[in-house]
């Protein structure tokens, strides 16, 4: 489905169930179909929607690129379907967006889950990488981009059991748009500390993520779910940084576990 928002964007989203609105917000280089167990699993627990980003799936590839614009997309996205508040799910790059709308748009935000993400912003060292990977995205396409980055994104049991999910990771990233993904590396470059607002988080916040990620290890999700007041933490044994595909019923059981907790909130 396509979503039209005000000023012209189009948002490609999925949509499935019914009940509290569930957004999922995907991570980079992703898109939307990264969240296929979940909106197909998690259909039954909730209205799920998951949306691409502007800049990759089917969505609009057009700037601003910022993370800040990204989370008023997807209020403006949440508006246009008539939802005022929705359980945010956010996957790494999608932890950062959640945090913007934290900060800029609370009220549309029921409950949080934070997925292999962290509140911290990025370090010189990880400033300089993204600089490499945009000359890399600028001279060999997003194909290069995806044979490097599959290592990190996957677990080591994924990647020794499932050589079909390995594919299916790889030909998602290496689809993203080159503008796409250049600007959303330039956004993350740019974001800001989150971690002074992790203390300020006042509603439930499932912190989630697998044993095996070594891009947002479990102890950085450890440190993170402590600072939250209303946080619980799951981490899923044999996931890695993109779990939710990885071992799609182990998260969808946490999350819908989570959600469950909601109606007595
Ligand atoms: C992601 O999965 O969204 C990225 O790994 C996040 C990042 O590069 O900081």
């Amino acid at each position: 489905m396509i979503a039209l928002l005000p000023g012209g964007l189009q948002l490609a989203y999925d949509e499935a169930g019914s009940g509290t609105p569930l957004l999922l917000v995907h991570g980079w280089p992703h898109d939307r179909t990264m969240w296929a167990g979940q909106v197909a699993g998690l259909a039954t627990y909730a209205r799920v929607i998951a949306p691409d980003l502007r800049g990759v799936g089917e969505s609009a590839v057009t700037g601003p690129y910022t993370i800040d614009q990204y989370a008023d997309d997807l209020v403006a996205f949440l508006d246009s379907l008539g939802i005022a508040s929705a359980v945010v799910c956010g996957l790494s790059m999608g932890g950062y967006i959640a945090f913007s709308m934290l900060r800029r748009h609370r009220d549309h935000i029921r409950a949080l889950v934070l997925a292999d993400t962290r509140a911290t912003a990025d370090t010189d060292e990880m400033r300089a990488n993204r600089a490499r990977l945009i000359d890399l995205i600028e001279r060999d396409g997003t194909a290069a981009l995806a044979a490097r980055q599959i290592e990190p994104m996957l677990g080591r049991s994924t990647r020794e059991r499932q050589p079909l999910l390995v594919e299916t990771v790889r030909r998602m990233m290496a689809s993203v748009s080159p503008e796409g993904a250049i600007g959303a590396l330039r956004a993350m470059a740019a974001r800001p500390d989150s971690t002074p607002l992790l203390g300020t988080i006042d509603m439930p916040t499932l912190v989630v993520g697998g044993a095996e990620d070594g891009i947002t290890p479990p102890e950085v999700l450890r440190s993170m779910a402590d600072s939250i007041p209303k946080s619980r933490i799951e981490i899923l044994e044999q996931g890695g940084h993109l779990c939710p595909l990885e071992r799609p019923a182990a998260f969808n059981h946490v999350v819908s576990e989570f959600l469950g907790t909601l109606l007595y909130d």
